[in-house]
């Protein structure tokens, strides 16, 4: 329900910002006050709303990066989830060392928290997609496996590492939760 939200408001969003190429509606509204103060309305009323429009971007992306509101909320909720991922990837790696309890709770966590990116993932509109590529939705259906094969991998691995305390029983989880990363940005996502 929440993409369906997501989708429709983009979708409003992309038309309005279509009505405003085709429109002088904005540069009239901002020259309103202008005409009723000049003594010459007929001149600026026709000379400004030709340079305003076309000075004006079609739609506001929301930081210096150039990325739309969906954008930015996902790159959020992924970098997000890596406290957790970075907490059981550490473990894994021997760099911090295994605490069966603290291993349990972030792959829980993270079973939720992983999931929060791919509620944000409607267009924002040609250039402000960040670091998404195109073929996320004009490949979709093969996406969408990608995301498939993503959860079932994070699912699996809280509940392994809920029924096991052996770090080495826990290991291959982790690594193919870890390769759908890979798979899916080596497809989806534009190098930086
Ligand atoms: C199904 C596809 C898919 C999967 C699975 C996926 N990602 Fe991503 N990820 C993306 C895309 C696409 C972007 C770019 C989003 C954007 O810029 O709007 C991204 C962006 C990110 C970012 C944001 C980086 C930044 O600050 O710009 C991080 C961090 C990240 N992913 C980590 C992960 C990790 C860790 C996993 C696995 C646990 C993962 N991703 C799984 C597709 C995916």
């Amino acid at each position: 329900m929440k993409i369906k939200t997501l989708i429709a408001l983009s979708t409003l969003a992309l038309l309005a910002a279509c009505g405003d190429k085709t429109t002088t509606t904005p540069a009239e509204t901002s020259s309103a006050p202008q005409v009723m103060s000049s003594s010459e309305p007929d001149a600026s009323a026709v000379s400004e709303p030709a340079v305003q429009g076309a000075s004006e971007p079609v739609s506001k992306p929301v930081n210096e990066d150039g990325r739309g509101p969906n954008s930015q909320a996902r790159k959020d909720a992924f970098n997000a989830m890596l406290e957790e991922f970075g907490l059981m990837g550490k473990m894994v790696k021997g760099e911090t060392p295994y605490d069966a309890e603290a291993f349990k709770t972030a792959a829980a966590t993270f079973a939720q928290k992983g999931l929060v990116p791919f509620e944000h993932f409607a267009q924002d509109g040609a250039g402000l997609n960040g670091e998404a590529k195109d073929n996320v939705w004009t490949d979709a259906a093969a996406f969408e496996a990608e995301v498939t094969k993503y959860k079932t991998a994070v699912q699996n691995l809280s509940e392994v590492a809920a029924n096991n305390t052996d770090i080495n029983k826990i290991k291959p989880a982790f690594g193919a939760a870890a390769a759908t990363c890979k798979s899916c940005h080596d497809t989806f996502r534009q190098e930086k």
